[in-house]
């Protein structure tokens, strides 16, 4: 299968997540494989909210339900998944750190300074601010969608809607074997 997905050429926010989201269907056109897509969904993120913004997103990527854990202790955690940006924390418990509040809430996080965060997990010292949406499956968080920006206040309104857009796609389209 060749990919052809044509390249956001946004310059505005608003722009960015219209592409996104064509650019997002493209993506998983004939491929369900959750980490194949979410590998190219969190490029597609990192690169074009970068280039489209000009904001220093440090970090993009995924965070799913960890079975192995569910099953051994009965407590629900997320794993850390595909991502771009530097290396991060494998192991997050539900009602821990942003993620894990976002996952255990089930609802979109939308934090403009990560200090003031409290449990807040500080994987890349550089990260100011943070956005986490919620994969939602049959009214299951399987996963999460988190986003790390260098500047406070680096996510607002736009993003979170684009997001919760793109984790729907996400959802219905991905076989999401070895997850649920
Ligand atoms: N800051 C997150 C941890 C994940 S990293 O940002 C990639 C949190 O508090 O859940």
């Amino acid at each position: 299968m060749t990919l052809n997905i044509p390249p956001s050429t946004a310059s505005t926010k608003a722009d960015f997540y219209q592409d996104l989201e064509l650019q997002v269907q493209g993506i998983v056109q004939g491929q369900r494989n959750w980490i194949t897509n979410l590998a190219n969904v969190s490029s597609l993120i990192y690169h074009g909210l970068r280039d489209a913004t000009g904001k220093p997103i440090n970090w993009a990527g995924f965070y799913v339900l960890d079975q192995s854990v569910a099953s051994s202790t009965n407590k629900e955690a997320l794993i850390l998944g595909p991502f771009q940006g530097r290396i991060a924390c494998t192991n997050i418990e539900f009602g821990r750190g942003v993620c894990g509040t976002a996952a255990a809430e089930k609802r979109t996080l939308l934090v403009k300074d990560v200090h003031e965060f409290p449990g807040h997990i500080a994987c890349d010292s550089a990260s100011n601010s943070e956005v986490v949406v919620p994969l939602v499956l049959d009214g299951r968080v399987i996963g999460v969608i988190d986003l790390d920006c260098e500047v406070t206040e680096g996510f607002d309104e736009t993003d979170a809607s684009g997001l919760e857009t793109v984790a729907k796609i996400l959802v219905a389209a991905c076989d999401w074997r070895g997850v649920v």
